[in-house]
């Protein structure tokens, strides 16, 4: 049977789980400081005033890799909390380690599949910002399913923004940011803060990230999307 013929038997995930080593840093974060910082994977909305015992906006990075340029951009933003959310060991342990280290208590994070956690644990119009920075570009074209920007992707992160907050989105791989750029300025309900066919002129509070300093080093370019909820 081919590939496309074979009923579904779970949704096709934007990762594949390679955890790899955890440092001794990582491991020291993850046992000592998880109850300080990780947020338990659970089918049950998160009261955002209770978790910061605060009403600031919430922010949330998806798959922010080993967390440092979200911890840069906590420590920036008092004013404002941060969730990050992450499925890579190694990554969640070093934010933890940083965020222990900065001594910060606008940041919580979740180690899980973030379009579970979105669909479970996120309300309705809550959310001031999604941030998707260099996601995986899958780039041979049978991989091309597992890219996260999907119609239902795109209309689940709609949902939980609040009218007027912002999705966030950079890439260092140009077709991929071409395809972002189709898809977004197609999407009802959005509208694009640089205009209509046009990529953001600047990285908004976006601090470089691991994989785009990679993504330099090999010569590729840098794209940022900004879009507002109608
Ligand atoms: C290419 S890396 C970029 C990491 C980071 N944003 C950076 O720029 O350095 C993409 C990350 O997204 C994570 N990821 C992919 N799909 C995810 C999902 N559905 N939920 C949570 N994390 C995810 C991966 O584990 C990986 O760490």
């Amino acid at each position: 049977m081919s590939e496309e013929n074979r009923p579904q038997q779970r949704a096709i995930r934007s990762f594949v789980l390679r955890q790899g080593r955890l440092t001794r840093a990582q491991a020291h974060a993850l046992e000592h400081h998880w109850q300080d910082y990780g947020i338990d994977y659970s089918p049950k909305l998160l009261n955002f005033s209770d978790l910061f015992d605060n009403n600031n906006d919430v922010f949330i990075e998806i798959g922010f890799g080993n967390g440092e340029s979200l911890i840069a951009q906590a420590e920036q933003y008092p004013q404002q909390n941060f969730i990050g959310i992450e499925v890579h060991g190694p990554g969640v342990g070093h934010l933890i380690h940083l965020a222990v280290k900065a001594g910060l208590d606008n940041i919580r994070v979740i180690r899980h599949d973030a379009v579970e956690v979105l669909q479970a644990m996120i309300a309705d119009d809550s959310v001031a910002q999604f941030q998707l920075f260099f996601p995986d570009p899958w780039h041979k074209k049978r991989h091309h399913k597992r890219r996260i920007m999907k119609p239902a992707f795109i209309e689940l992160i709609r949902q939980k923004l609040r009218p007027g907050g912002t999705f966030h989105m950079a890439t260092d791989w140009q077709p991929y940011a071409e395809e972002m750029l189709d898809q977004m300025d197609s999407s009802e309900g959005f509208s694009n803060t640089a205009g209509k066919g046009h990529y953001s002129p600047d990285r908004g509070q976006r601090f470089e990230t691991k994989f785009e300093r990679r993504g330099k080093r090999l010569g590729h370019g840098v794209w940022d999307l900004i879009y507002r909820k109608k």
